[in-house]
C-alpha cells in the first residue's frame, strides 16, 4: 500500500548498445551448436559484444546521456545514480561513481547494486522510495552490462545466450495516479548456486588455479534456472499488481526481461494478455541481464507502444536467484 504522498514516476528513458554483432552464425564456427537449436530454444537470432577497450561504464554513460537529452535534463540536476551490475569495471570504484564523473553529474550520490537480471527491478523499486520520501529528486537508474567479458565462449550452454547493452531511466516526482503504482521483490538464495560466478570474490580470490579451471566464467544450471522463471514471471507480476489493486486484465503492456521467447511465451499465457501487448527484443540482444528491461523500456517508448493512461508491468528474475516487477501507469513527459 502507498503510505506516503508522493509520486514517482520515469520522465525519461535511454539505452545504448555496442556496435559489434555476434550471429548464431558465428557460433555455429566457433562451439558445437547451429541457428535452428539457438533460435527454437532460445528466439535469439544475434546479440551485441563489446570490444576489448570498452567497459561497462561506457555503455552506462551512452545510456544516461542519451536519456538526459532526450528529456533536457541537465547533469547537475541529476542527485543519484543506480547502477544495477553484474559487470562493473573494477571491484570498486562503483560504475556508478565512474558515470557520474563521466556526465558530470557534481550533485549526485552514486552507487552500484548487485541482483542480476533483476537489478534493474531493483534498482527502480529503490529510486520509487527515495522519491516518494522526498530523500531525492532526481535519480539516473541504469541497467548496464559487458556480459561478453564473463562468458566462456567454450561453453555452448551459457555463450549463446548473453550480450552487452545498457538501458537508462531518470525518476522523478510526478503527479498523482500516474508513475509506479506499484512493485514486488523476490529471492531465494536457496537455489543461489544455479546461476554463479564462482571465483574472483572474496570467497575464491583469483589465482593461477581458478584461471584454468575456467571459474571466472557464469556457470548456469539452465534447465532449473528455466523451470524457476517460468514460474516467478507470472507470479511476481501478479504480486505486483495486487499490490495496487490491479489485475492481469489490467494490464496494457508488458515488458518482461529478455532472456527466451519460451520464458516470456509462459508469462503470456498465464496473465492471459495477447502477443501484441508484450514487447520482445530478445532476438535482436539476448539475454543483457540488468540491462535487458531498460532497454525493452526504451525501445517500447522510442517506437510508441506505450500510451498515456496505460498500465505497463516491468517483471524480472535472475541470478540470486532473484526476482522483480513494476507497475506503472506511463505518462509521456515529451521531450
Ligand atoms: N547448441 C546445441 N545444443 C546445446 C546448446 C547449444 N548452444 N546448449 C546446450 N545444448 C544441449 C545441452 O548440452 C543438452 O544436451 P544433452 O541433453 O545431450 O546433455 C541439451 O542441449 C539441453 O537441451 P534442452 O534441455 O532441450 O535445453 P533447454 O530447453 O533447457 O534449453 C536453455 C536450454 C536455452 C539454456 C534454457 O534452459 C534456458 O533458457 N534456461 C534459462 C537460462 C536463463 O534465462 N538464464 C538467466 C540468466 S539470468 C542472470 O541473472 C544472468
Amino acid at each position: 500500500m502507498r503510505m506516503l504522498n508522493k509520486h514517482a514516476g520515469i520522465i525519461a528513458t535511454g539505452s545504448y548498445v555496442p556496435e559489434r554483432t555476434l550471429t548464431n552464425e558465428y557460433f555455429e564456427k566457433t562451439v558445437d551448436t547451429n541457428n535452428e537449436w539457438i533460435i527454437s530454444r532460445t528466439g535469439i537470432e544475434e546479440r551485441r559484444a563489446a570490444d576489448e577497450n570498452t567497459a561497462t561504464s561506457d555503455l552506462a554513460t551512452k545510456a544516461a546521456l542519451n536519456a538526459m537529452e532526450k528529456s533536457g535534463i541537465k547533469a547537475e540536476e541529476i542527485d543519484l545514480i543506480i547502477v544495477a551490475t553484474v559487470t562493473p569495471d573494477f571491484g570498486f570504484p562503483s560504475t556508478a561513481c565512474i558515470v557520474q564523473k563521466n556526465i558530470g553529474a557534481v550533485n549526485a550520490a552514486a552507487f552500484d547494486l548487485e541482483a542480476a537480471c533483476s537489478g534493474f527491478m531493483y534498482g527502480m523499486t529503490i529510486a520509487d522510495s527515495f522519491i516518494r520520501t522526498g530523500v531525492y529528486k532526481k535519480i539516473l537508474v541504469i541497467g548496464a552490462e559487458t556480459l561478453s567479458k564473463i562468458v566462456d565462449y567454450t561453453d555452448r550452454n551459457t555463450c549463446i545466450l548473453f550480450g552487452d547493452g545498457a538501458g537508462a531511466v531518470i525518476m522523478a516526482e510526478v503527479e498523482e495516479g500516474y508513475g509506479v503504482l506499484a512493485t514486488h521483490l523476490g529471492a531465494n538464495g536457496d537455489a543461489g548456486h544455479l546461476l554463479t560466478l564462482p571465483a574472483g570474490g572474496s570467497r575464491m580470490p583469483a589465482t593461477e588455479q581458478t584461471i584454468k579451471d575456467r571459474m571466472h566464467y557464469v556457470q548456469m544450471d539452465g534447465s532449473e534456472v528455466f523451470k524457476f522463471a517460468i514460474k516467478i514471471m507470472g507470479e511476481a507480476a501478479e504480486k505486483a499488481l495486487e499490490n495496487c489493486g490491479l489485475k492481469k486484465e489490467d494490464i496494457d503492456f508488458l515488458i518482461p526481461h529478455q532472456a527466451n521467447t519460451r520464458i516470456i511465451e509462459s508469462a503470456v499465457k498465464r496473465l492471459k494478455i495477447s502477443k501484441d501487448k508484450v514487447f520482445v527484443n530478445v532476438n535482436k540482444y539476448g539475454n543483457m541481464s540488468a540491462a535487458s528491461i531498460a532497454v525493452a523500456l526504451d525501445e517500447a517508448n522510442e517506437q510508441k507502444c506505450l500510451k498515456d493512461g496505460d498500465i505497463v508491468v516491468l517483471v524480472g528474475f535472475g541470478g540470486g536467484l532473484t526476482w522483480g516487477a513494476g507497475v506503472i501507469r506511463w505518462k509521456n513527459y515529451g521531450r
